[in-house]
């Protein structure tokens, strides 16, 4: 049972892999090298809200990918204000390209 589960988990990373999607380590990098993480946890608040807390808030938002990928460019607040008391996302464009932040943006809506 537990084998048949590996296996098929096995096959389904090597089709993500295959689709040529970036890996998750890849968007950490990507992360780390672009400054989010001094402000984002993965899963836990630092000053901004954690990244899986961001992709359950907008989960099944149709509209979401757009206005997250404009916030990352230009910051911004209020949306988690109960969270962060109010501090604002600051604008990451052009330091970090469009498509390294529509990158980072939909990596965040997979956590
Ligand atoms: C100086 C701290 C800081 C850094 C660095 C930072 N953020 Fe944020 N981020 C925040 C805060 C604070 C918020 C909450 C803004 C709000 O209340 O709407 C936020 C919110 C977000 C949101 C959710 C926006 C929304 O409207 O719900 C996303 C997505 C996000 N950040 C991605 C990123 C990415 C990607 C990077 C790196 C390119 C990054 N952040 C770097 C502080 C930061």
């Amino acid at each position: 049972m537990k084998s048949r589960w590996l296996s098929m988990t096995a096959a389904a990373v090597f089709m993500v892999a295959a689709a040529g999607q970036a890996s998750a380590d890849e968007n950490i990098d990507l992360a780390k090298k672009s400054g989010c993480l001094a402000c984002h946890g993965i899963d836990k608040k630092v000053v901004g809200p954690g990244w899986t807390d961001i992709s359950a808030k907008y989960k099944g938002d149709a509209g979401a990918r757009a206005s997250l990928i404009e916030k990352v460019a230009k910051g911004g607040k209020g949306n988690w204000t109960e969270v962060t008391g109010g501090v604002p996302m600051p604008p990451y464009s052009p330091r970090v390209s469009d498509e390294n932040i529509a990158k980072l943006v939909d990596f965040i809506l997979t956590l």
